[in-house]
């Protein structure tokens, strides 16, 4: 079965543990850089006091020892999932895999929110296929010793047919018909990403901005 992650980009410590407190059954919970530039660390304590896994979201593209100085410092906090960029290259991923110990770090290969030409004005370049970029840069994060990938769902089948069966692949995106897409570009059904081999979704304002966060979050537990 597939983890339902939830992303807590609200504007305070205080909100997301009151909204933490309301999803039944959560397991995993996302701070990313609005929380953390505000909240810190004791957030991230106090989530993991209340039992809950946290996944570190901050997609570290750095220098190879600062990226690693950064995942110990996490580790330090008991964090259970971070993000690297695996724009960063072999040495900055090799580096983070290596001080990473018991967190799951994820190398985060093209942002949902990048079309082609998007990602092309970034890297200079023709960009006929995105999935041969995620699947370039899976590739590279694997190969460096990081237990997954984070990648769009329209990235998923081509990444689990080349990454086999054992790397996560984390999705975001995530969106049931009819949902705002927001900046989102890349969005899939959390039942086709199951289906396509996601191991955990992330999901975000379609539960933080819902008028009922526990109804949204509930059905798609169902869904998974
Ligand atoms: O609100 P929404 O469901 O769009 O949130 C998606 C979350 O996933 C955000 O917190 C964003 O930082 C994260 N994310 C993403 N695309 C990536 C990696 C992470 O949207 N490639």
């Amino acid at each position: 079965m597939a983890e339902l992650i939830v992303a807590f980009d609200l504007p305070s410590g205080r909100e997301a543990l009151d909204l933490a407190a309301r999803l039944p059954g959560l397991r995993w919970v996302k701070i990313g850089p609005i929380l953390h530039v505000r909240e810190g660390p004791a957030l991230v304590r106090e989530f993991t006091a209340r039992g809950l896994r946290v996944f570190l979201d901050l997609k570290w593209h750095d220098i190879p020892s600062v990226v690693a100085g950064a995942v110990e410092a996490a580790r330090a906090q008991g964090v259970a999932m971070a993000t690297v960029h695996a724009l960063g290259g072999p040495a900055v991923l090799a580096a983070a895999a290596q001080a990473a110990g018991e967190v799951a770090l994820v190398g985060v290969t093209v942002l949902t929110s990048h079309e082609a030409g998007d990602f092309e004005r970034v890297v200079g370049r023709g960009v006929p296929d995105l999935g041969f970029e995620a699947e370039r840069l899976g590739r590279l994060a694997v190969a460096a010793g990081l237990r997954g990938v984070v990648a769009s769902g329209h990235e998923l089948t081509l990444l689990r047919e080349t990454l086999g069966p054992d790397p996560w692949i984390v999705v975001p995106g995530v969106r049931a018909p009819g949902d705002a897409a927001d900046d989102q570009v890349r969005t899939i059904a959390a039942p086709d990403a199951v289906g396509r081999g996601a191991t955990h979704l992330v999901v975000g304002r379609p539960i933080t901005r819902a008028a009922d966060p526990r109804g949204v979050y509930q059905r798609l537990m169902e869904s998974l």
